[in-house]
């Protein structure tokens, strides 16, 4: 069901890889409520992905950017001026780590490695708005989002250095959205997320263990990436134009949580 929230509003949207990435959903829900967008992502994974079948969907248009390049971001951000003029709201969802994706321990880390996944995760957010900032394109009361998880505050094997890109990433939102704030009411934040099957959240290791106990843990249960992209259009309404600076847990009430009935039961079973 569509309510309207974003209509007449414009944006860009970063990370929408397949029909599983939780930026793909919200491309979709963004469409659904009228707005219109720019999709990007790194020109590699334009090339692998299936960009192109959501841009014809939602009738938007696709430029490539490498989010860790500021010359990329200039060109995206001046396409995306010319076509709209000013913009309303900006999405985040951009992750990787090579520690990760190479199996590399956490004791063990990489330290080349971490730099770049650090510059991609969390250090793009910062290049993304510091962009639009330059710029002066984002419209007052706009909205910029970023994507994180609850590893930013707590420990989860195998999450390895995201924990640490994701503890930095919050910080951007917390530090910039102040400056935003002042500068043109424009609000910064950070959803964290459920753990999603998607190709960044399966590709941490153990992800199917990750999945179920927070499943488990959560009263409402997981959080879905669609649920999610209807978090974000709430974000980019005009509904929360006061809250900033937050890091905002979407997560089925699993931060809050200190133990559920259902693992209190595995382990009585386990202890008899
Ligand atoms: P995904 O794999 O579909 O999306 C990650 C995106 O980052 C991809 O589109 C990828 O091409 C893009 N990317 C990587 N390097 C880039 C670069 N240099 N420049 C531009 N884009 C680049 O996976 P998902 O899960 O949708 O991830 C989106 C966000 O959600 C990430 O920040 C992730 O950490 C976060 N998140 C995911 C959770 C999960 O369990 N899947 C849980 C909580 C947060």
């Amino acid at each position: 069901m569509s309510y309207g929230l974003l209509k007449g509003k414009k944006g860009i949207i970063f990370g929408a890889l397949n029909s599983q990435s939780i930026a793909w959903k919200v491309a979709e829900k963004c469409h659904e409520e009228g707005a219109e967008f720019i999709l990007s992502n790194a020109p590699i994974a334009m090339r692998m992905g299936e960009l192109n079948e959501l841009a014809e969907k939602t009738g938007s248009e696709v430029i490539g950017a490498d989010a860790t390049s500021m010359e990329d971001l200039e060109k995206l951000f001046d396409a995306a001026i010319a076509k709209f003029g000013k913009l309303d709201f900006i999405l985040h969802s951009i992750g990787m780590s090579v520690n990760v994706r190479k199996g590399k321990h956490y004791t063990q880390m990489n330290y080349e490695w971490l730099k770049t996944g650090w510059d991609i995760s969390a250090v793009s957010f910062h290049k993304v708005m510091r962009v639009a900032w330059d710029k002066e394109c984002m419209n007052d009361w706009g909205s910029i989002l970023a994507l994180t998880y609850i590893a930013a505050q707590r420990t989860f094997p195998d999450y390895n250095d995201m924990s640490d890109n994701k503890s930095y990433l919050e910080s951007i939102a917390r530090t910039f959205g102040y400056y935003w704030g002042e500068k043109s009411k424009v609000r910064v934040n950070t959803i964290s997320q459920s753990p999603t099957n998607t190709t960044a959240g399966s590709g941490v290791k153990g992800f199917g263990g990750f999945f179920g106990y927070a499943n488990d843990m959560s009263p409402l249960g997981n959080a879905t990436a669609d649920e999610c992209a209807d978090y974000c259009v709430m974000m980019f309404s005009d509904l929360t134009r006061k809250v900033t600076m937050q890091n905002l847990f979407h997560d089925g009430g699993f931060s809050s949580t200190g133990v559920s009935q259902k693992v209190m039961d595995i382990y009585e079973e386990m202890s008899k």
